[in-house]
């Protein structure tokens, strides 16, 4: 039977409905986190829900649950459904309310729901690399919380497969901000760059590992935004997220980056990062 986290308790998933007048699916008024799932364990966990915390603070939500109890639950759902391999994915609405803007009272209670899927590394990807387009930017200004609204990273995604690519970069114009779906890095002369954690980005997990590997490594990094011709120019160029782990980018808009196939410094990364998932 494969369980559901709902509200705190675990149900199969057949008893499980969504309201129509949930907020969430309305009007995206909610949060959610992506949880990796290495060997039954969970990776970062503390990490994701420190962020859910700060999404639900920033969208002026009260989560009912300590995060305590809420890793203790997430737990408790990989045990049950007895995945390897995979993630967690929890959401967080404002709750059933009758259609209307402004928020409901407060003692409608937020829905919380969490399932998990199988999901296995993309090993192959990983080695070979993998292609991205670059693409205007077209959210909102609040990009750093991990909300429900996601239309602007659905075009961009739907517009790289459109493309055949893996990912869409966004950029401001000209200035490069985030994936669809994932952060991005560049590496130029031995240097890392990547866009500073502002209000353009969400500040990614697999980020935030990546910027500790690379003082771990000795090498040179910098929070920095970069222009499109620079990652156009870059020796090398990657992503990450918790499924995408560091995944390279060989082409952008049909153009080589550096000679076409992952660069050392990344595949450097890739290894340092695969000791971390050993390592839970
Ligand atoms: N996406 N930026 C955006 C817009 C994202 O949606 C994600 C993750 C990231 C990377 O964050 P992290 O390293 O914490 O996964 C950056 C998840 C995986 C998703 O929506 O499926």
């Amino acid at each position: 039977m494969t369980w559901i986290y709902h509200n705190g308790e675990f149900k199969s998933r057949d008893t499980i409905h969504v309201d129509i007048e949930d907020r969430g699916y309305q009007f995206g008024d909610g949060i959610y986190e992506v949880f990796r799932i290495y060997d039954q364990q969970l990776f970062e966990v503390d990490a994701h829900l420190q962020r859910l915390e700060r999404s639900a603070n920033e969208i002026k939500m009260h989560l009912p649950v300590s995060r305590d109890t809420l890793a203790r639950d997430m737990h408790e759902l990989v045990q049950r459904n007895d995945i390897l391999n995979g993630i967690v994915y929890l959401q967080v609405t404002r709750g059933v309310a009758a259609r209307y803007h402004g928020f409901p009272s407060s003692d409608v209670p937020t829905q919380m729901v969490a399932y998990v899927k199988n999901m296995p590394r993309p090993t192959e990807d990983m080695q070979q690399g993998v292609n991205a387009i670059l693409i205007d930017d077209s959210r909102w200004l609040r990009c750093d919380i991990k909300s429900l609204n996601l239309l602007g990273n659905v075009l961009a995604k739907q517009t790289a497969s459109e493309h055949g690519a893996f990912e869409a970069i966004q950029h401001r114009d000209g200035t490069v901000t985030e994936g669809s779906s994932s952060n991005v890095f560049m590496i130029q002369n031995g240097k890392v760059y990547t866009h500073p954690a502002t209000n353009l980005i969400l500040n990614g997990i697999t980020r935030l590992k990546v910027l500790k590997l690379c003082q771990q490594l000795q090498l040179e990094v910098y929070e920095k935004s970069f222009s499109t011709e620079e990652i156009l120019d870059a020796d090398e160029v990657f992503i990450t997220s918790t499924t995408s782990e560091i995944m390279p980018i060989k082409r952008v808009n049909d153009q080589d980056i550096g000679p076409g196939i992952p660069g050392p410094l990344t595949v450097k990364l890739q290894e340092a990062f695969e000791k971390e998932i050993q390592a839970v």
